[in-house]
């Protein structure tokens, strides 16, 4: 069964793009085979390098190495390793948006730029494997 495609709007200061996102790919991937760059560093949902704001839509997180309810709950996404699940709005500021995620996560004490525990080596690139929790 193929996979579902979602549009999603980024939104930075120095401009805004639509592009198709596939419900089983990673967003930060989606945005380069779209011609997109942006930040990135680890590529595994923990350096938030490519933190970005959620406006409006519903995205899984789950498989980024940190991955904390109240960065939902603040908004924050981490496109490597978020996946969509709707039509979605995103903001990015490539300068305001790490740095603002980061403080939230130190004001909570939680890791924010640090190497967790338990990271694999390497880099992944590709199709993310749909977590048991998104089937219904
Ligand atoms: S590139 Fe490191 S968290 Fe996304």
């Amino acid at each position: 069964m193929a996979a579902c495609s979602f549009t999603v709007r980024l939104e930075r200061p120095d401009g805004a793009w639509s592009f198709s996102a596939r419900e089983d790919e990673y967003l930060l991937y989606s945005m380069q085979d779209a011609g997109i760059e942006g930040p990135v560093i680890c590529e595994q949902g923990w350096c938030l390098a490519c933190a970005a704001v959620l406006v409006s839509g519903a995205v899984d997180r789950s498989a980024a190495l940190t991955n904390y309810p109240e960065d939902a709950a603040a908004g924050f996404v981490l496109l490597c390793s978020t996946r969509p699940l709707s039509d979605l709005v995103l903001r990015q500021d490539m300068h305001e948006t790490r740095r603002a995620m980061t403080q939230h996560r130190i004001g909570l004490n939680q890791l924010a730029r640090a190497y967790p525990p338990g990271a694999r080596t390497g880099f992944r690139r590709g199709r993310a494997r749909p977590a048991e929790a998104d089937t219904q």
